[in-house]
């Protein structure tokens, strides 16, 4: 097995609420909209189960954050299964999860309208990086933007570091380019080989990335939600 990560258009559908166990319901109610909440977290729990064999409802999820060691947030894993790694990301209209045996993982999806902002270039890239957008205008700046941001941020998933870490100091390969993690210029502990990929998650208007911590190649499959 690969990397296999699936995405779904964000729904408002309560029989996904019995997919999900009483933790993550009493999380959702707490949202002011939990639709994106609920179907990201029964796409990751179908995805799961349909890769390793099990009861999508029995599965068991804990988070730990790599930087205070809290289980109240951070990056999740599956309790009893050491050895599968798991991501989810979600917005405002699309889910993608991602699961596989090669290593941390970590998956991305980020709105062309949620890289919509003056200053992204100072609070996200690094002064190598700057030059690649320049010229970008309109949807193709945005997408641009959107992909960098993704996949920055699949590999400060897949360390657990989150933005933690400076996202300008995670160094990534130019948009027009195959992904890859080119530098880490942060003080916390480099995360050693690390592969990246982009996602097409079929939606022209969002932009995905997957990290794995793995020195092995990385195949992506993606499938449907
Ligand atoms: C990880 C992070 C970048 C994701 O933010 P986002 O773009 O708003 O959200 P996404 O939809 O892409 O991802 C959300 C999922 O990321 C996962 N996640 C949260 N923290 C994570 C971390 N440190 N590492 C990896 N994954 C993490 C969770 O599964 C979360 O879903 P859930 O909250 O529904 O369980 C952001 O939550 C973050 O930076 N967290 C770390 C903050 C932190 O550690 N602060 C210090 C506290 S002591």
């Amino acid at each position: 097995m690969s990397v296999v990560v699936s995405a779904t258009r964000v729904v408002d559908d309560s029989r996904l609420l019995d997919l999900l166990d009483a933790g993550e319901r009493e999380r959702a109610h707490r949202r002011s909209d939990p639709n994106p909440f609920v179907t990201a977290h029964a796409l990751l729990r179908r995805l799961v189960a349909e890769q390793t064999g099990a009861d999508p409802r029995a599965l068991s999820f804990e988070r730990r954050c790599a930087t205070c060691g809290t289980h109240r947030h951070g990056k999740p894993h599956i309790v009893g299964m050491r050895d599968v790694f798991v991501s989810v990301s979600y917005g405002e209209h699309l889910a993608v999860a991602a699961v596989t045996r090669l290593g941390e993982v970590g998956v991305d999806v980020e709105d062309l309208e949620s890289a919509d902002f003056d200053g992204f270039g100072s609070v996200t890239l690094d002064d190598a990086e700057t030059p690649w957008l320049e010229g970008l205008v309109g949807d193709d700046l945005l997408a641009a933007r959107a992909l960098v941001w993704a996949r920055k941020e699949a590999v400060l998933k897949a360390t657990g570091h989150g933005l933690v870490v400076d996202p300008s100091q995670v160094v990534v390969s130019p948009p027009d380019q195959m992904a890859a993690l080119v530098e880490w210029k942060a003080a916390q502990h480099p995360p050693g080989p690390t592969q990246l990929a982009d996602v097409d998650v079929g939606a022209r208007d969002h932009r995905a990335a997957v990290a794995v911590l793995t020195s092995r190649p990385l195949s992506v499959r993606f499938q449907p939600g």
